[in-house]
């Protein structure tokens, strides 16, 4: 039975450098994605074709992808803390490098950059990706997810591409970050929408060595 993808609303107020203008205008890319995968998932076209296929990843990647950068901007947890902070610590070397790398990787990339836990080795890794299917790692958890197509910066920033990056920095929501790790990787008490979760999703222990 076909259940319709939900439109998230965000609240950008908090978020500082980054216009309503230019959300707003990138918020419609996200909806556009939601009605396509509507379209797809609830039957208006065969998904068996090809070409119906590569645009049900598109899409899907693309919805998946805009919610979890809209919800880890903003917010009053600016400054990194906690069991993501301690994880990007031993898997990076500090913080401050794990930052250079993800705006390393943010500047050479079109699509994507993607902080995730990947269960093949318990290690934090940053993905980087042209497109919404493109790229994509399967299993790993994805906990800070930064945009930077073109349509995410050009209204405010231009082409000046390393001058988004920094304003994303300064406005990522390492609270929402926190709780990504806490509900999908580790917790044993994760509550979801739909139930709680009684022992750990995968069997792992963040903080193992
Ligand atoms: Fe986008």
């Amino acid at each position: 039975m076909f259940k319709p993808v939900e439109l998230k609303k965000f609240d950008f107020s908090s978020i500082k450098g980054i216009s309503t203008e230019q959300l707003t205008q990138h918020y419609q890319l996200y909806k556009g994605y939601v009605d396509t995968i509507n379209r797809i998932w609830g039957g208006e076209k065969k998904n068996d074709t090809r070409c119906i296929q590569l645009a049900q990843s598109y899409s899907a990647n693309g919805v998946k992808l805009h919610q979890l950068y809209f919800e880890n901007l903003g917010g009053d947890c600016k400054k990194s803390f906690g069991s993501i902070l301690s994880l990007m610590e031993r898997d990076f070397g500090s913080y401050s490098e794990f930052e250079k790398r993800f705006k390393d990787i943010g500047g050479v990339m079109r699509g994507w950059v993607v902080l995730a836990f990947d269960p093949l080795d318990k290690r934090l890794h940053i993905y980087g990706s042209d497109a919404h299917d493109e790229g994509s790692i399967w299993d790993a958890v994805p906990l800070l997810v930064m945009d930077v197509y073109e349509h995410a910066y050009m209204i405010d920033f231009g082409i000046d591409k390393k001058r988004y990056i920094n304003v994303f920095f300064n406005n990522i929501n390492w609270n929402a970050v926190n709780e990504r790790l806490v509900k999908n990787v580790y917790n044993e008490k994760c509550h979801t929408l739909e139930h709680t979760v009684k022992k750990p999703r995968r069997g792992l222990k963040f903080w193992e060595k």
